[in-house]
Order: structure tokens, then sequence, then C-alpha cells
């Protein structure tokens, strides 16, 4: 147990409102938006009738940009109640054609074989200290697959933030908002304390939150765990234009595998 202690359930609580704050320069900026789907489309063949799952898909930013671009068939699951809702809302407000479902990513509910793409975007795997419960959501993606069908992950790249290891940082979230992240690493475990302060309204929160650092070797053996085979990695991956510590985000590793 490190000196940051984190409940292993952090995440059914932490993506809200306040996390559209503190992650805005990574999750609600359009323009970064774009560049991830710009890149999905020239690494991926996806054709616009494709099913596609943004499986831990927050408030659908991708899949709202997919579908405006002609895309038809985007379904966004994510856990959050209200980055479900607000995608929702955003769908129907633009008549974009995006499904939202609110679910846990280990058991999705949904019917399998169905989806041509699974993209697990933007650091969104790895949440789980215990890697059965990693493992779990790739296998419920390679059930959600169509033979043939491909996983896309967008994860940090754990070379890079091991190398660069920073106990601290701090940020302006906005001209009034502060975060600060108070950072562990143990082994294979980063833990992170975040402080979020307005200056006009004193501390908006104090949470912790966990991620676990996979190597390639160790992805690998998962994915084939999981069922997926034609395992192919792309690093040095950043959609940030600007150099910058962006936490998790600045630096990351697109792996795609195929179900047989
Ligand atoms: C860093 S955010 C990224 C969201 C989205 N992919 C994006 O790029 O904007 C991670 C998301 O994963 C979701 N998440 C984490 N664990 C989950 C789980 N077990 N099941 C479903 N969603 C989960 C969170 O609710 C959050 O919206």
């Amino acid at each position: 147990m490190g000196a940051i202690p984190v409940d292993p359930l952090w995440w059914q609580t932490l993506f809200d409102e306040v996390y559209l704050i503190t992650d805005a320069r990574s999750v609600c900026n359009d323009e970064l938006t774009r560049r991830e789907v710009d890149f999905l489309e020239a690494h991926l063949q996806i054709r616009k009738s494709d099913s596609i799952l943004d499986l831990c898909g927050g408030h659908g930013r991708h899949s709202l940009e997919l579908a405006r671009r002609g895309y038809l068939a985007a379904t966004v699951l994510d856990y959050s109640e209200y980055l479900v809702q607000l995608g929702r809302t955003r769908a129907a407000e633009q008549s974009l054609p995006v499904s939202f479902v609110q679910a846990d990513a280990r058991q999705t509910g949904l019917a399998g074989e169905q989806f041509d793409f699974v993209l697990v975007m933007a650091n969104s795997f790895g949440y789980f200290p215990d890697d059965r419960d990693n493992l779990q959501i790739l296998c419920e993606a390679h059930r959600l697959c169509r033979p043939g069908g491909t996983l896309l992950l967008d994860l940090l790249d754990s070379g890079y933030v091991m190398e660069r290891f920073r106990p601290s940082s701090v940020h302006k979230a906005n001209e009034d908002i502060t975060v600060s992240r108070e950072r562990e690493l143990t082994e294979n475990l980063i833990r992170v304390r975040e402080t979020v302060v307005s200056g006009t309204k004193g501390l908006l929160r104090e949470g912790t939150y966990c991620e676990r650092l996979y190597k390639e070797d160790e992805l690998v053996g998962l994915l084939r765990q999981a069922g997926f085979g034609k395992i192919e990695f792309k690093n040095d991956f950043s959609s940030h234009q600007n150099p910058g510590d962006y936490g998790f985000m600045t630096q990351r590793v697109i792996v795609t595998a195929v179900r047989a």
C-alpha cells in the first residue's frame, strides 16, 4: 500500500463536471478531437456504415465528430451518468446519429459480435490495480467485436511516463481554477492525488486515482489472453500540438488488435 491511498472504484465518481475542467486541455478541445479523429480515419480502414463502439467514450467527443463526418453507426458506452447524459444532449441538439449507453465496460450487457471497431480513446484503460479487471475489459471488447473486427487502444506511453516521472505538477485549468497533482510510482502502478482549487470558491475537490502502467509485452499477453491477434503498436502518438506537460495524455501508444 502506497502513501497515496486509492479506492479501487475511484473511476466510478471522478468523471463528472470537475473532470471536464481538470482535463479540458485534452478532452474539451475540439481541434484536438478533430486531429484524433483524422488519425483514426488515416490509421483504420473504417467505412461510413461500419458499426463503431466508443468504449469508455466519456461525453462522446470522438463519436460526435465521426457522426459529423458521416459515420452512421457510432455507440458510446461509459460508466459516468453525467458524461453520458451530456453526450446524449449534444447529439440530440446537433441531430447526430450517436447512441449512448451507461454501463461498466467489463460487462456491458450489449449483444455480442456486433461491432466492426471498438475504440478505447484517450487513456481510458488500466484504471484497475488488479490485472484481471483490465483483462475483463479486453475480453468484453473481444466478445463485442465481429469476427475480423478491430480493437484500437489509445494508451499512455508507460516508458515515457516512467522516464519523465514527476512527483508533482500544477496547471491552471482556467483563470479561476488551479489543478495540483501529487504522484507516486511503485513498480507498475502510478497513484495520484489531485487537488482542484477555485480562486473564488475555494477547494472544489481533492480526489485520488491510479493507473496501471503496461509494458508492450504485457499488453500483448493480455490481448492474446482475451483472444485477439494481429497486434500492432504505433509509438510516439501525440495529438497535442504545443509542447507541454499534459499528464498521461502527453505521449501515447496506439495498439490495434484483430478478433480472429
Ligand atoms: C480519460 S476519460 C476519456 C473519455 C473519452 N474516451 C474521451 O476521449 O473523451 C476516461 C473515461 O473512461 C470511463 N470509464 C472508466 N472506467 C470505466 C468502466 N469500467 N466502464 C465504463 N467506463 C469507464 C470514465 O467514465 C471516463 O469517461
